[in-house]
């Protein structure tokens, strides 16, 4: 049973990083907020061209990782909301696969951040989003919880 669980576990890893590393192109929206004011919601494409994520260059840090979906981060900092969007390496689309809903997170000094990553579609990261319910937060803590114990038990 256990040793069950951990091939599962093993086998989801390896699919996921073939799928990283196939990498069929994506192009995202690249800006910021805080220096084009364009780029926070609601978002103006007017003055910005799209990016292929192919012609960037890999991360120091993700060797061989192609960019292959895209995300918009929002950030609350100090009250005040910062925008960034751009080509994505790591993650996983949406919240169990639906797009539509976006990880939060809230750290410490008044910091709150907001990651939706998407790859239906080029420039997918234009729009807006959901936030998750409580429900798919928890499911998804859940998955999170069950994989580390897994992990801890080998
Ligand atoms: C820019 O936004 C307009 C209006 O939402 C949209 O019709 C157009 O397709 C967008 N341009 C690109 C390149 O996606």
């Amino acid at each position: 049973m256990q040793s069950r669980s951990v091939c599962f576990v093993v086998g989801s890893l390896v699919l996921l990083a073939f799928g990283v590393q196939m990498g069929f192109g994506i192009k995202c929206w690249e800006c910021r907020s805080d220096s084009d004011p364009k780029c926070a919601d609601p978002f103006d494409n007017s003055t910005l061209s799209i990016t292929d994520c192919r012609q960037l260059d890999e991360k120091s840090h993700l060797p061989g990782v192609k960019a292959t979906m895209c995300r918009k981060i929002r950030q609350k900092v100090h009250g005040e909301w910062r925008y960034f969007r751009s080509c994505a390496f790591m993650g996983e689309p949406g919240i169990e696969g639906d797009e539509r809903f976006c990880l939060m997170r809230s750290g410490t000094y008044n910091i709150f951040m907001e990651y939706c990553t998407c790859n239906s579609k080029d420039g997918c990261n234009a729009g807006s989003y959901r936030s998750p319910t409580t429900a798919l937060i928890l499911s998804a803590l859940m998955v999170f919880l069950s994989v580390v114990a897994v992990f801890r038990r080998v």
